[in-house]
Formats: structure tokens, sequence, C-alpha cells
């Protein structure tokens, strides 16, 4: 089976790791956690890095801190993952869908101005499978309604929108560390901002809330979202090589297109915006409206051929869990609809040999019509 991702850990991760087992540093205590902190924040133009378990645990963390409470409205796209909603839900305020332009397949800016109300709070900006979202209009959007921006940069390590890295543009900006990212720590994430008082808050939420001086008395209810000294030793030698991986990153996507996968059967994720070039994090494709098959059938007929392959997100207005609690009732946003019946990305994961690439494009060119 050629799978769609696999991490490469080609470094000092085994280093790193004997050196917490030697040390017996293997909590959240050790030393490696800051040092990863430090490192990754400076690496992406921010202040103070929070390192926690996931980059669900990021977000969660990061809407916390923000003070958004019951009754607030929060924009933000309909297509993504449910990381991106999680809190905005539990907390009780209502999240507001955007749909999902079609050739940069993120949040459709032009729609944002329509639905802010005097309840907005803030905007959640999620940048999508290898393209930022366009962020000086939407930076202009939030500073003429005074709006708070929350970044879900978890995809987008090492990408940057006019020269300035993904992640440092939100009030708080998030990062996943699972193992399909540009770097991984087996599970993990980081939230990054430039606010010492946003910085204070999540490394408390993160921690249960414990208090310095009177440890086990709470004011406020948290998570224990820590990383282990662990992870973080495998993110430090991740990080010292995030430019190797993404060149390799830039490789494999250009050998999927030299090998040319672009056909008349698919449209595909955007090249580049003015301000940026898609990095493709995943190569995704959508099947044009005129060919029959959708997403399924068509990751069904790879599998066969042992060529693995995942289905683009599902959309917000269209979960089950959210339509039980009365959300989205006759919304409709027909990109983002489109975009997940009929997409789906292929193998891209840093680990893969050229010569996979090369089998996964000719069995896709034989196989799916
Ligand atoms: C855009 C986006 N946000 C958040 C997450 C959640 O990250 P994690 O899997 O580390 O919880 C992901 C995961 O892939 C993601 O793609």
């Amino acid at each position: 089976m050629i799978p769609v991702n696999t991490p490469t850990l080609l470094g000092n991760e085994k280093q790193y790791l004997l050196e917490c087992i030697e040390s017996g540093w293997i909590s959240s205590e050790g030393p490696f956690v800051k040092q990863f902190e430090e490192k990754f924040s400076s690496r992406v133009g921010r202040k103070y890095g929070i390192a926690v378990s996931s980059g669900t645990a990021a977000l969660d963390v990061a809407v916390e801190s923000l003070g958004i409470q019951k009754g607030d409205e929060v924009i933000l796209p309909t297509f993504t993952i449910i990381s991106c909603i999680h809190q905005i839900v539990r907390i009780g305020a209502i999240p507001v869908l955007v749909d999902s332009d079609p050739d940069t397949w993120n949040m459709d800016i032009s729609q944002i101005e329509s639905k802010i109300t005097e309840k907005t709070k803030a905007i959640m900006a999620v940048h999508i499978y290898g393209l930022p979202v366009e962020m000086g209009p939407l930076l202009e959007i939030c500073k003429k309604h005074g709006i708070l921006l929350i970044e879900d940069a978890a995809e987008m390590l090492g990408q940057t929108y006019r020269e300035k890295p993904c992640g440092s543009f939100g009030e708080i900006s998030t990062f996943s560390f699972y193992p399909n990212k540009h770097i991984t720590t087996g599970e993990g994430g980081m939230v990054v901002t430039d606010s010492e008082e946003l910085a204070e808050k999540c490394r408390s939420l993160r921690n249960l809330c414990f208090q310095n001086k009177q440890r086990f008395i709470h004011e406020q209810l948290g998570w224990n979202y820590r990383i282990t000294n662990l992870q973080a030793g495998i993110g430090l030698d991740q990080l010292e090589r995030l430019d190797e991986s993404f060149a390799r990153n830039g490789e494999l996507r250009d050998l999927t297109q030299h090998c040319s996968v672009r056909s008349q059967d698919f449209s595909y994720h955007m090249m580049m915006l003015i301000n940026a070039k898609n990095i493709f994090w995943v190569y995704g494709l959508v099947l044009l409206d005129e060919r029959l098959c959708e997403a399924k059938p068509a990751m069904n007929l790879l599998e066969e051929n042992n060529i693995g392959s995942r289905p683009f997100f599902w959309p917000w207005h269209k979960q089950p869990v959210l339509r039980k609690m009365g959300f989205f009732r006759n919304q409709t946003f027909p990109v983002a609809e489109k975009l997940a019946h009929r997409g789906f990305y292929i193998p891209s994961g840093l680990g893969l040999e050229n010569n996979q690439i090369e089998e996964v494009v000719t069995i896709i060119k034989e196989k799916i019509k």
C-alpha cells in the first residue's frame, strides 16, 4: 500500500529521546518543552509559544483565552476540521459559517462582512491544504469592525503570506504536529501569540488552571493539555530539519505535477495567490461535474490498487452532531458541498519515494475516468 502519509524521523530524534530516558525527564516538566516553545515561536515570528498535546487542544485553549462567551458569534469556514468548532460550541457561542472560494478552497473573504453583527466577537481563519487565506483583506475587516482574529495554521508551518510566516497574523494562532504535518511530535500542537497576557492565560488553561500561590484552588476550569518532554525532544529535532522537510515537500509536489496528474478529469487547488505560492501540504483533486464518479468510488478504486487516499473535510452545516443541536438548518454552502462530495487527496507525505509518486499518478490516469 502506498500510504497517504508517513512521517520522516531521520535526524537526532533518537538522541533526544535517549536523553529524556537517561535523565528521567519524561513529563512536561522537562527542559525540551521550553526550548521547543522558544525555537518554534521565534521561527514563526511570535513572542510566545505554548506547546500543547494536539492542534485541537491548541484551538480549544486559543478560543477560551480570548474570553469568547455564550451568545457571542464567531465567523469561520464551513469547510474545515471539527477541531475548529469544538470550543466555540461548548462555550455556547454561535458559529457563523462562510462558504469556500472555488479556487483557493479557503473561506471566501468577500462573504464575511455580510455576516458581521454586533455580536461578532472573532473570526477564525483556517488555511486549507497549502494555500493561505487572503490575510491582507481579512486583517482590514478585523480592524474596521474591531474583531479578534484566531488563525489556524495547523497545516501551514513554513508557509508565508506577503513574506510573513503563517501563524504570525492572528491575535492568537495555532499549529498541529500530527505526523502528517511538516514537523511532528507524534501528537502535539502549539499556540503562538505576541500578547504576554494571552500567553499566560494559555499556559494556565493548558495546565488545569493550577495557581502558583495556591495550587489546588482554582478560579477557572482548564484542561490537562500538557505536552511531554519526550514529544518536545522529537519536535526540537524536527524543527531543526524544517527547511529540509519543506524542500522535500516541494519536490514531491513538483514531481506530482510534472507527471501530470493534471488532466481533464479534475479541478485542482489554485497554484498561487499574488502574495503566496501554494505549498500543496496535501495534493487534492476534485472530480469535475461532468464526471459521473464522486470521490468515494474513486477512492475505492485507488484502494483496490493499493493507493491510499483521504476524503476532503465534510462541511459543518452538514454535520449530524451540529444539526441535532439545532445549528445551520436550511443553510447551504454549494462550494464546500461540492468540495466535500467530489474532492479527495492522494499520497503527499514526506516519507514517499519518487517512484511511488510516479506509480500513484499512473494508476490515477488509468483508473479514474
Ligand atoms: C486545519 C486543521 N486544524 C486543526 C487540526 C487539528 O490538529 P490535531 O490533529 O493535532 O488535533 C488539523 C489536523 O489535521 C487541521 O488540519
